[in-house]
């Protein structure tokens, strides 16, 4: 297969292409090429992307049995509620904000918080084509790969957002459907990202500045979130393997490096600090958490493991030692009336050379129980697949707990000393309003986020425990306080994951695919 670059003769090979009707979306050049670009921190040499036949993959998914006609029933039923659920917002999108970056749903309007590149638009378009919506694909692919990446009102864009969201989005459309103009327009933008690691340390800024980036002067800061730097892993692998081109591979491993070379010696050995310093490459903090602003760095280690095949040892040692390491010091079952046998992913910091533990419960570390399941599998570690088991249980027990239905943003919980079970001291929950277990709410918000029902999602199809798809369609009641904004992780994310546990377990099979933090399935090379 001839792989069209971004430029003039890429693009009268994909229109000719279109006229031949071989493909159905035209792509368009960027007014601004940037695959040309030249490091100007020089790199002695690039590492190749590993790329011999997988070895060591078990099977991930639970071996379902065929399913009874009654369950077939009840099953296409909440499917269809989920997919009219997503037709609906869509309608509103297409309707009040196409093109742009968000819904601003209550106004009608549209917003542009990522570069104005369509966000949601890019973001949803795995989406459309998982849920059957073909024509509305095609009508959004036409337009993803007629982005222009130099048109923006913005100065900088922010890298992690553009690489998981529109980058991730590219590659997962692209893995779907074969549109050779998906690839072209993901490879363009993969060449802009590309440009943000040529700095002395070669780890990322948090923004990339399009002037600085264009004179090689991009600015790291002394404190910087650690998965806003490494998780780009799993989309420039993809990248590379689907391009050919290991440049790609060769400035994540580059991060990866770094990290694995300092893993040991942190604050908390096998972990790394949630903030870094990006300008020194250094990792002093103190400190750590699976949850915001490290987690889908945690979350890439297996996933970069599975997607190269096993073809690179170093993930896997990274990802056993990290999690030994948060096992004993972040991970904690909550002191409950009824005792049940959850956990919660806190967070810790160091001080003296000891770790205390903050008993927080945030919904973005839900997305932990996932990567437990899935790393319990791929490394066969049952450990693993009961921690990951009991996590998402805590998710499921946080969202029960809650009168909406729906657990906060940020809440605190009251540890129990050991994963065993504790009497429960109704002197250590003052605030009475709140559920049993709960000592305060940090932030009550809810705002459309996915990581608990992604970890439902690997729960079901990592056991095939059908009481899942029951725990999945919980109904909402009440009339909470609305924000005027639908994040475009909605579509991308949330709705994908409710999708997939009300479809048949080979859509997006857990072993043929790989999903980004923004839930972009990468088709697993084997
Ligand atoms: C780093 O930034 C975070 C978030 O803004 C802040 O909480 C933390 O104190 C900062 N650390 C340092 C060393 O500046």
């Amino acid at each position: 297969m001839i792989l069209a670059p971004a430029g003039i003769v890429g693009s009268i090979l994909l229109v000719l292409n279109a006229q031949l009707g071989l493909t159905k979306v035209v792509f368009s050049p960027s007014s601004y090429d940037w695959s040309d670009y030249k490091y100007k921190h020089a790199l002695s040499s690039t590492m190749q992307l590993p790329e011999g036949t997988p070895v060591g993959i078990p099977t991930v998914q639970f071996a379902f049995p065929a399913e009874s006609a009654q369950e077939s029933a009840t099953r296409k039923t909440r499917q269809k509620a989920v997919l009219d659920t997503f037709t609906k917002g869509w309608a509103s999108y297409w309707g009040y904000a196409w093109k742009r970056d968000e819904l601003a749903p209550l106004s009608g309007t549209g917003k542009d918080t990522f570069g104005g590149w369509a966000a949601t638009l890019v973001d949803a378009l795995d989406t459309l084509w998982i849920m059957g919506l073909k024509d509305e694909f095609y009508e959004a692919a036409g337009e993803a790969a007629k982005i222009d990446w130099a048109v923006t009102e913005d100065t900088s864009v922010n890298m992690f957002e553009t690489n998981i969201r529109h980058l991730g989005g590219l590659l997962a459309a692209y893995d779907l459907s074969r549109e050779p103009a998906l690839l072209s327009k993901a490879i363009e933008l993969g060449d802009i990202l590309w440009a943000g690691f040529d700095t002395p340390t070669h780890l990322p800024p948090f923004m990339f500045d399009f002037k600085q980036a264009k004179n090689g002067k991009l600015v790291l800061e002394d404190n910087q979130s650690s998965a806003a730097i490494g998780s780009f892993a799993l989309e420039f692998t993809r990248l590379a393997q689907v391009s050919g081109d290991s440049k790609y591979y060769d400035a994540i491993a580059r991060v990866t490096s770094l990290f694995v070379s300092n893993q040991l010696k942190t604050n908390l050995p096998g972990m790394w600090p949630m903030f870094i310093n990006a300008r020194k490459g250094t990792f002093e903090q103190t400190a750590f958490t699976l949850g915001a602003v490290a987690d889908s760095f945690y979350e890439y280690l297996p996933k970069m493991h599975y997607l190269l095949g096993g073809q690179e040892p170093a993930y896997e040692e990274a990802y056993r030692d990290a999690m030994e390491t948060a096992i004993k010091s972040l991970l904690f079952r909550p002191m409950l009336p009824d005792k049940d046998d959850i956990l919660v992913a806190g967070s810790a910091a160091v001080a003296g050379g000891k770790a205390t533990l903050n008993a927080k419960n945030e919904h973005l570390g839900c997305f932990a129980g996932g990567m437990f399941l899935l790393s319990g599998k791929l490394f066969d570690i049952s450990e693993h697949v009961d921690i990951g088991t009991k996590l998402t249980n805590g998710c499921i027990y946080s969202y029960d707990a809650f009168p909406t239905g729906i657990m906060p943003e940020i809440s605190q919980m009251h540890p129990c000393p050991s994963f065993e079970e504790c009497e429960y001291d109704a002197s250590k929950f003052t605030d009475t309003t709140l559920p049993k277990g709960f000592t305060a709410v940090g932030d009550p918000k809810y705002i459309l986020r996915p990581e608990a029902i992604e970890s439902v999602f690997y729960l079901y199809r990592i056991t095939g425990d059908s009481k899942l798809q029951d725990v999945a369609s919980v109904l909402v009641e009440g009339k909470p306080a609305q924000e005027d904004s639908m994040e475009s992780f909605w579509f991308a994310e949330t709705l994908k994951y409710f999708y997939l546990i009300f479809s048949p377990p080979d859509t997006i099979s857990l072993d043929d695919w790989v999903f980004n933090t923004e839930a972009h399935p990468f088709r697993r090379p084997k």
